[in-house]
């Protein structure tokens, strides 16, 4: 007997309930800036070696007072709930903040700030940080 669509979307957020907190859940299924930045000043792709999986970060920079700010950012995730929610998290924690202070963000505080990650689904935050790095790097490697 076929599975209809419904059923196999029920099936799968039960599963998540399972494994993930409320607020990785609340940032998977409603995530921040997602989607392809129309004339972004940079993209950085990441990837996951250990599933194969990928992901964009796009920035918009403004300056201020000597000082370059994220003033936009928006990602696409082609990898799974984790990798969605930690990159919803990190547009969160990265809009506004200093190319500087943003290339520091590494994969534990993005975990933190989420309220925590079953170990296994560590790594899928690793690519949204590692996006980010690379969007500072290409943005950098422009103004030159
Ligand atoms: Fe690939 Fe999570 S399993 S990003």
């Amino acid at each position: 007997m076929f599975k209809t669509y419904f059923s196999i979307v029920n099936e799968l957020t039960e599963r998540c309930k399972k494994i993930y907190n409320k607020k990785v859940l609340e940032h998977f299924k409603n995530p921040r800036n997602q989607g392809e930045m129309e004339d972004p000043d940079a993209v950085g792709k990441a990837g996951s070696a250990e599933c194969g999986d990928y992901m964009f970060v796009y920035i918009k920079v403004k300056e201020e007072s000597d000082q370059e700010i994220i003033d936009e950012i928006s990602f696409e995730t082609f990898g799974c709930a984790a990798a969605i929610a930690s990159s919803s998290m990190l547009t969160e924690m990265a809009k506004g903040k200093t190319l500087e202070e943003a290339e520091k963000f590494t994969k534990m505080e993005i975990v933190e700030a989420l309220g925590g990650l079953p170990e296994p689904k560590i790594h899928c935050s690793v690519m949204a940080a590692e996006g980010l790095r690379e969007a500072i790097k290409v943005y950098r490697e422009k103004k030159r």
